[in-house]
């Protein structure tokens, strides 16, 4: 222990990265500016490109803008920046404890989301979306959670800004986190499990399967649905749109910072991805890296039930199992998948960002799928070296990165390898209890069901 000890103060690095308060970014950054082709434009179901006034019935007109905007730099607004101060800058660990133990000379270092009040990534844009919904006038928000990490950020960042939210809880996230649903309630927020019988989406999912587990896409439908029948109500995304990611910026842009800090910059960056927001915040401010010829590696890990870039087609698609918003182009399962029951929630999605999926297509960024035992074994080993449980997401996460750092380990090869640990695990102590307890199972790949979904995806081809 003391010999290893002696070994890592050789290394002169802080186990510890921090910035102070006035190191958080004073601008977001939009990869658009940076992308080698324009962003695919969303379709209507005519097929032909909507134009930013078909948003305007869910979204206030600040968020269209900013999902519209090609300008590399959106300046965060001070009443923002100044929520954004109870937790960020979020420290950058090194996470030693991790290389001795795989014996590996890489060098792994995490950015540390599970540190906001929700415990995820999610605020960061949370707080955002209610900051501009409450400049517009908008009174109340709905929305659809998987994990219950987005439905507790919104909560919180709601409540803050005076909004009443309503949150569409994926039914199986619902039974397996009654203490996520007290969260959002201790923010003020009302949990109704999805699908339900209070939308004509959800009721269509339980014509087709009264037992239905939920997905986000059918969750989205019900949100979606009620927020354009209302005029007091406005929905908000937790994932996949443009606006989400440029919010979610603030991730990398820190982590670029820290870097400089130590004179080093990431090699390979890992992130889990469910819509691709953690994954894009915390991987895009480096896109320009890349660009300028830069050697730089952007994995985006997925579970091996809900294989969206990996074993997806590269189409035009709705967002939501019912087919309320426009057509994006993106990697999809097909908006009527329903993945199998697995742990990480927030990652059981048949679409993806349309931004990641154009990146994916073009060959800039990296994609792999991982098995649920897996990730587990990978959260444990973190769990036991590093002190913080992870969330059920970030694991995927961390199977790549020590799956990486044992090859760096073979090749004797030194790589910095950053990836953002996105939540912490606390509220999820039963998938961590079936995983200890040896009764967690890989959820097979569902085959069948993709096939199924596929089928029906819309006929418009990313060329028309
Ligand atoms: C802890 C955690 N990490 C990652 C994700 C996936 O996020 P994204 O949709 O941004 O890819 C989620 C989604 O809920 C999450 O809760």
């Amino acid at each position: 222990m003391q010999q290893s000890l002696t070994a890592h103060r050789r290394d002169m690095q802080p186990v510890k990265i921090l910035l102070d308060e006035g190191e958080i970014p004073t601008d977001w950054y939009n990869a658009v500016a940076d992308m080698p082709l324009p962003p695919a434009p969303p379709l209507g179901q005519d097929g032909r490109p909507i134009s930013p006034d078909a948003l305007s019935s869910i979204f206030p007109l600040p968020i269209i803008e900013q999902e519209t905007s090609c300008d590399r730099w959106i300046p965060i607004p001070e009443p923002v920046r100044e929520i954004y101060c109870l937790w960020r800058p979020t420290p950058l660990f090194r996470a030693t404890r991790l290389e001795r133990a795989l014996g590996t000379p890489a060098r792994i270092y995490y950015k540390y989301e599970g540190v906001s009040p929700a415990g995820s990534h999610k605020p960061n844009t949370a707080v955002a979306q209610a900051y501009f919904n409450q400049l517009a006038g908008t009174r109340r928000l709905t929305t659809e959670t998987g994990a219950g990490q987005w439905g507790s950020a919104l909560a919180m960042a709601g409540q803050m800004f005076g909004l009443k939210v309503r949150v569409f809880m994926v039914r199986v996230s619902w039974e397996q986190k009654p203490s996520r649903r007290t969260m959002m309630e201790s923010w003020d927020a009302e949990v109704i499990p999805s699908p339900s019988n209070i939308t004509a989406s959800g009721r269509k999912a339980l014509d087709a399967d009264p037992e239905s587990p939920g997905s986000l896409g059918i969750a989205i439908s019900e949100a979606v649905e009620e927020a354009a029948a209302r005029a007091d109500t406005c929905y908000a995304l937790g994932s996949v749109l443009n606006h989400v990611l440029i919010h979610q910026s603030v991730i990398g842009l820190e982590a670029r910072k820290q870097f400089e800090k130590i004179g080093e910059h990431p090699d390979i960056i890992v992130g889990c991805c469910g819509g691709g927001s953690n994954f894009g915040g915390t991987a895009l401010p480096f896109l320009a890296d890349k660009a300028s010829g830069r050697q730089l590696r952007m994995i985006a890990v997925e579970p091996e039930s809900c294989p969206t870039l990996t074993r997806g087609y590269y189409a035009y698609d709705a967002g939501d199992a019912a087919g309320l918003t426009p057509l994006m182009l993106m990697y999809t399962l097909g908006r009527k998948f329903v993945p199998p029951r697995i742990h990480a929630g927030g990652l059981r999605y048949h679409g993806d960002s349309p931004l990641i999926s154009q990146l994916h297509h073009e060959g800039l960024i990296e994609a792999v799928a991982v098995g649920q035992r897996a990730t587990f074994e990978a959260g444990i080993q973190f769990a036991r070296t590093e002190g913080i449980i992870p969330a059920p997401e970030t694991n995927h996460a961390i199977r790549c990165v020590i799956d990486e750092a044992l090859i760096c380990k073979q090749r004797g090869e030194r790589k910095n390898i950053l990836f953002t640990l996105s939540g912490h695990g606390h509220f999820d102590m039963s998938a961590y209890q079936s995983y200890l307890s040896g009764q967690l199972e890989d959820a097979p790949y569902p085959d069948e069901a993709i096939r199924t979904a596929l089928a029906e995806l819309p006929k418009i081809s990313p060329q028309d």
